[in-house]
């Protein structure tokens, strides 16, 4: 469909970038919607902007449809987790390959994600969805759930305002940070939303890369995550592609498709966040409809050949999509963090890019505050080695990891302290 133009639902960030570069290099022209509080001039590689309230749904859908419509637009897609249940809709309403519009929601939303899960038999941690107190303490007695058990928004990302709590103590104020972080762009936002009142899953993390077309599956890879211990849990680095035992394997495709399928992934990637017990058993922590963030993407380029962006350009333009692995190599994203919280005075020994070293991002800014990793936004920057081997890569990132130094200076008088978890998410460079 040489000539057709694709729309991307928020245009911003890394793997919206890739996806622009990919639909370039096609010659395809690329539009972006953005809402009105991120509204800004379109970058030049971009032909066009339609600015809408993403917020308001049904507002968002008839604006990004009529200007879509006008452009002879033949694909929609995001790689916005907050912005996936709205390209269902959008595909939808224009008739093209797109996710199930009535199921999207559960992909976005933690509470209906564990309703669909649950009627479709996938094994999930024991979830209450809570609006006050008594019905958080009522799921705190529930013999199912018990401690230590996990406090989580509905509907956020990013590890933003997700506890793991371990004492009765503690869970007042895990409430308060899951009630705190909302969904952006305040799609839910209205009302008492609620918050998840979870089982805690012991076993080691894992996500499944997967791209959907008309509803057949293919696994890409398989992810080893490092995640921070502790009250707050941040993915500190993905590794892949992860050999597990094929029986382990199995189950965990098994449980995969079952999530896929019950939050109406029809056309598209999907990022599904797995534990492993010690027995293989594989419990989905969540499903999200939309490509890995964390530079996954890259580094399903890098170790299996696979250009993911091109791919998802293809499933959304319906044409059929290259998923077979060319090469057979390994890939890993190691995130830094800051050792305490304060203000960062200097960086050394961070590796540049160059041969296996394929990526690098620095992203906190010289002498502003920074955080212990509570969230995602609180992480520093990241590079990206890769190579045929498996464990070289691994010891080469260890090794490389070892020589960064950060500096910080020790946490700033009692009247910065209020200021540092704002300041610390502003000193971040987009
Ligand atoms: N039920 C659980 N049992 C064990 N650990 C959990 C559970 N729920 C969440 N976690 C831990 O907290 C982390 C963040 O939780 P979750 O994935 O639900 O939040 P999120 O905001 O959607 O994160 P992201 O967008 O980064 O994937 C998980 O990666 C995991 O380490
Ligand atoms: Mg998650």
């Amino acid at each position: 469909m040489t000539g057709a133009a694709v729309l991307l639902l928020d245009a911003a960030g890394p793997e919206s970038a890739a996806l622009v570069r990919a639909a370039s290099k096609r010659g395809l022209q690329v539009h972006a919607a953005t809402t009105t509080a991120d509204a800004q001039v379109p970058a030049p590689e971009l032909a066009g902007q339609v600015v809408t309230d993403f917020a308001r749904l049904d507002r968002a859908v008839e604006d990004i449809s009529t200007y879509a419509r006008r452009r002879s637009v033949g694909a929609v897609l995001t790689a916005n987790e907050y912005l996936t249940e709205l390209a269902a809709l959008v595909c939808a309403e224009l008739g093209l390959p797109g996710n199930a519009p009535s199921l999207a929601h559960a992909a976005r939303d933690k509470a209906a994600m564990a309703g669909v899960l649950t009627a479709a038999g996938v094994r999930i941690p024991c979830t209450r969805l809570v609006h006050d107190d008594t019905d958080l303490q009522n799921a705190l007695a529930d013999m199912r759930i018990g401690l230590p058990c996990v406090i989580k928004p509905v509907d956020a990302a990013g590890s933003a305002g997700v506890t793991v709590v371990t004492s009765p103590a503690d869970t007042a104020a895990a409430a308060n940070a899951a009630r705190v972080a909302r969904g952006r762009y305040g799609v839910n936002n209205a009302g008492n939303a609620g918050i998840l009142v979870q089982a805690y899953v012991a076993g080691d993390e894992y996500s499944v890369e997967s791209i959907t077309q008309n509803a057949v599956t293919t696994h890409l890879a398989v992810t080893r995550k490092v995640v921070t211990g502790g009250a707050h849990r941040v993915e500190t680095g993905h590794s892949l592609p992860v050999r597990l035992p094929p029986a382990t394997e199995a189950a965990v495709h098994r449980e995969v498709d079952a999530a896929i399928r019950a939050v109406g992934i029809r056309h598209g990637a999907s990022h599904t966040e797995v534990v492993i017990d010690a027995d293989g058993r594989c419990t989905v922590i969540e499903i999200a409809a939309r490509l890995g963030a964390g530079h996954i993407g890259l580094l399903l380029q890098h170790a299996l050949g696979i250009d993911v962006f091109a791919a998802l350009l293809d499933v959304a333009l319906g044409h059929p999509a290259a998923l077979t692995p060319t090469a057979h190599g390994h890939a890993t994203v190691r995130f830094i963090t800051a050792p305490h919280a304060g203000r960062l005075t200097a960086l050394t020994g961070f590796p540049k890019q160059g041969p296996g070293v394929p990526f690098v991002r620095w992203r906190a800014a010289m002498g502003g505050l920074v955080n212990t990793a509570a969230s995602n936004a609180d992480r520093l920057g990241c590079f990206v080695v890769t190579g045929p081997d498996a464990a070289e890569v691994e010891q080469r990132a260890d090794a490389l990891a070892r020589q960064i130094h950060v500096q910080v200076d020790p946490t700033p008088a009692p009247d910065d302290c209020d200021q540092l978890n704002s300041a610390s998410r502003s000193a971040i460079a987009p």
